[in-house]
């Protein structure tokens, strides 16, 4: 049988760290759809279009990558594309209490669904979207933090 992972964030925007993830997340599972959910606690930089836009050019010769935006509960929309799993990556004890809240959450809802939590590999785990933004509105380049060959400014 496949199994299908969901790799649910804001993505604003994917970054390199989050394309290391992925290349973990695709040793374990045969596909993994990278769902570009709301955080409402979080300000928009790109549009959700332009985000898709941004990770579907990335892994365009990716097959077993794609890219989704959904709204409302992570879960909802983890069954609803038929994954098993649940992707987030953890840098630190910061993301963790957070995570694991989230977890708890998801499992108290929705049973079948595995939360699986993957260590961002220490090289890029200095690397946040917030940052990113952050750089950004000050006027300076950002390619260090992006996937290889990602130019941020095509989706700006
Ligand atoms: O990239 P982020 O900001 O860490 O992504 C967070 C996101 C979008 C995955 C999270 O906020 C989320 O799942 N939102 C949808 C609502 C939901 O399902 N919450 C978890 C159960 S309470």
């Amino acid at each position: 049988m496949e199994r299908t992972a969901i790799f649910p964030g804001s993505f604003d925007p994917f970054t390199r760290g989050h394309a290391a993830l992925v290349d973990e997340a695709l040793n374990l599972f045969d596909r993994v759809i990278i769902g570009i959910g709301n955080n409402t606690a979080k300000r928009g930089l790109l549009t959700p279009e332009n985000r898709k836009r941004l990770i579907d050019d990335f892994y365009a010769a990716q097959p077993r990558v794609e890219a989704r935006i959904y709204t409302g509960l992570t879960g909802e929309f983890a069954l609803g594309v038929g994954a098993s799993a649940i992707i987030r990556g953890v840098r630190n004890t910061t993301d963790f209490e957070y995570e694991r809240t989230m977890q708890a959450a998801n499992q108290r809802i929705y049973p079948t669904l595995t939360t699986v939590m993957l260590f961002t590999p220490a090289v890029v785990a200095d690397i946040a979207s917030s940052t990113v933004r952050e750089v950004l509105a000050f006027g300076r380049t950002v390619e260090e933090f992006m996937p290889e060959g990602v130019d941020i400014e095509k989706y700006l």
